[in-house]
């Protein structure tokens, strides 16, 4: 019999190749590398050590079971502990209600110490090993962590790689001129080689924090700050950052976090003349990451948050030598842009044409995180490329989805708020509740009640397409119950200039129980709409991420059509983008292999016609 050394050496020797030639390359030329090397094994062998037994188990089960997180039954659902349930203690009562979702991975939002006042939302963080007091402590994270591993849920907690808050004790000891902390960042003695850099970086928070470098007046130093002036940038170029940041990864998956989300990915190597965002090196860094959990705690997986254009994004599953060996799951950005694009244009020729052209049917290892709203503003991440292959401009596009979104375009059935508008490039994006964006809160305050049943199909279709392209969908709290945008933040002094809190509200509780007592009120379609496509979604094998989905071209541009190929079974998913009947040709269903006629989606019989078959408003079917 093994035992846990054992399977330790075991595990080893699988990732050694992941780990060790990453490593050599990226820091093998360094003098400090020798020692941060036998310093990263003896910690992950301390990781080990400490690692409790119940974790060590679902590491065994999750090797023998590694496609667990591809499989049908996986709903996430993502919330801020304080809107949702007040603190971490708050979350215990609230997982009933996530049981009766279906949701099996829960996405706490930034829940580590951030600095105080504006924090990004949590995303500046001033301690890794202590939870934001105001939700509770460590203790109560693993006591969470183990409520959620009996009811068979996963945890996920966001992990920043990119940067720590200005306030971090790194940060302090660096400000103070200490020479080890301050190569732990980016510092510079003057804008000679910030002024260099930015002439090929793109602004990320053009309005709120213009640049990427802050002077400090006081050091007389400036400091990169890619995002806002207290987010300091880590130098991953130094060995010792890769070392703590592993150290802490390892420390929060001993804590029973199972999916780390890494935040900000793109940005965390940097190289004069380029946009310093998915440089090889990042690659690298990241299979190295990786294999340190694979090694220490392997029921971990890591989340890749990397909001790209369509190539570059796929390489956060690892392209070329790197695949299947970087992230498990990284976010389907574009398939959100391109569902909010289709809807407006009514027409999915731009969304097949991305799809087709750039994402391969299948992935090794990995799936997709897919969603349709977050926490985060909606960027028009297509190129003048996809555009110009429609023959559309680019510029043109974005241009026109953002103002149709914002709902300033005549006839626009939306209500959103701009973010970030950069006056020298022209880009705005967006932000905006799911049902705002949807159109749900203009239909209601006009009263116009055939609107409102167009805002509640929109919502539908889109829970529909995420929940059957392939990967892990992901429902942002309160979209369940279409909860519109939140106009507070207005009044906030610490929110006012982050248009991103629209859509973070709190978790309107009151509204939940109307929608569940009146199941015919919009709420209450939605939300009985979305538990019945995740429950349908649980029962079509079909839908498994490993599955190949093969995006098809039915010759009605209003419908998305695509293949879930299973082994034993292909099931036709189409959704109708137009308000408006659309037909499908009968013949085409049977060149898919359609014989008879089984709605997997409403788990009905379906007449498959010899002439047209028939798709209603936003109508959506997973045929088989
Ligand atoms: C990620 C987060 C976003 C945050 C940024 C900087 O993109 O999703 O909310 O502002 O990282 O940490």
């Amino acid at each position: 019999m093994p035992d846990a050394t054992d399977i330790f050496e075991l595990r080893l020797a699988r990732s050694a190749s992941d780990l060790w030639p990453m490593l050599d390359a990226l820091y093998g030329a360094d003098p400090r590398y020798p020692a941060m090397r036998d310093a990263l094994l003896s910690e992950m062998r301390r990781a080990w050590r400490a690692r409790p037994a119940a974790l060590k188990t679902l590491d065994l089960q999750r090797d023998l079971e590694p496609d667990w997180f591809q499989r049908p039954d996986m709903l996430g659902y993502v919330f801020y502990i304080d809107r949702f349930a007040g603190d971490l203690q708050g979350v215990h009562d609230k997982l009933d209600y996530l049981s009766g979702l279906g949701v099996t991975y829960v996405h706490l939002m930034p829940c580590l110490k951030p600095r105080p006042g504006d924090s990004d939302g949590g995303y500046s963080v001033m301690d890794y090993r202590k939870i934001n007091p105001a939700y509770g402590s460590m203790r109560d994270l693993e006591a969470l962590s183990t409520a959620l591993r009996a009811r068979g849920m996963s945890l996920c907690i966001d992990m920043v790689l990119n940067h720590t808050a200005k306030e971090h004790d790194w940060a302090v000891k660096a400000r103070k001129g200490d020479a080890a902390h301050r190569d732990m960042y980016l510092f510079f003695d003057d804008a000679t080689l910030p002024r260099a850099y930015e002439r090929t970086l793109i602004e990320i928070f053009p309005n709120d924090a213009p640049g990427s470098f802050t002077h400090y007046p006081d050091i007389d130093q400036w400091v990169w700050t890619t995002f806002n002036e207290h987010q300091w940038d880590l130098n991953w170029a130094n060995p010792r950052v890769f070392l703590e940041i592993a150290k802490i990864m390892l420390f929060l998956a001993n804590m029973g976090v199972d999916v780390l989300r890494l935040d900000a990915v793109a940005f965390m190597w940097k190289r004069m003349g380029t946009r310093c965002q998915s440089e090889p090196e990042v690659h690298m860094i990241l299979r190295a990451l990786r294999a340190v959990t694979r090694v220490c705690a392997a029921c971990v997986l890591h989340l890749e948050e990397a909001i790209v254009g369509p190539a570059e994004m796929l390489s956060y599953f690892g392209r070329g030598e790197h695949d299947g060996r970087e992230g498990n799951l990284a976010y389907h950005n574009n398939l959100m842009v391109q569902f909010w694009g289709a809807l407006a244009t009514r027409d999915t020729g731009l969304m097949s044409h991305v799809l087709r052209t750039h994402f391969p049917e299948n992935l090794t290892n990995a799936t997709y995180a897919t969603y349709i709203r977050c926490h985060d503003d909606i960027g028009w991440a297509i190129t003048d490329e996809d555009a110009g292959a429609l023959g559309f401009s680019g510029a043109a596009h974005r241009a026109y989805l953002s103002d149709f979104y914002e709902g300033i375009f005549p006839g626009s059935f939306a209500r959103g708020a701009l973010f970030q508008a950069n006056k020298t490039t022209g880009d705005k994006r967006i932000s905006g509740s799911f049902a705002s964006l949807a159109g749900l809160e203009r239909a209601l305050a006009e009263g116009d009640a055939h609107a409102v049943d167009l805002a509640v199909q929109r919502m539908l279709l889109g829970n529909a397409l995420i929940a059957s392209h392939g990967g892990v969908p992901l429902v942002y709290m309160g979209d369940e119950v279409a909860l519109t945008n939140d106009y507070g933040y207005l009044g906030r002094p610490e929110h006012c200039h982050d248009s991103r809190w629209i859509h973070r509200p709190a978790m309107d509780w009151d509204r939940v129980a109307a929608a569940m007592g009146d199941p015919d009120s919009p709420q209450g379609r939605v939300l009985a709409g979305t538990r019945h496509i995740y429950a349908r979604r649980k029962a079509t094998h079909a839908l498994h991420g490993g599955f190949a989905c093969r995006i098809r071209d039915t010759g009605n541009p209003a419908v998305l059509a695509f293949q879930r190929i299973a082994p034993a079974q292909v099931l036709v998913c189409l959704f109708n983008f137009s308000e408006h009947w659309q037909t499908i040709p009968g013949q085409w269903l049977r060149d898919q292999g359609m014989t008879r006629g089984h709605d997997a989606l409403s788990d009905g019989r379906i007449e498959l016609p010899d002439d047209e078959f028939p798709l209603p408003p936003l109508g959506r079917v997973w045929l088989s």
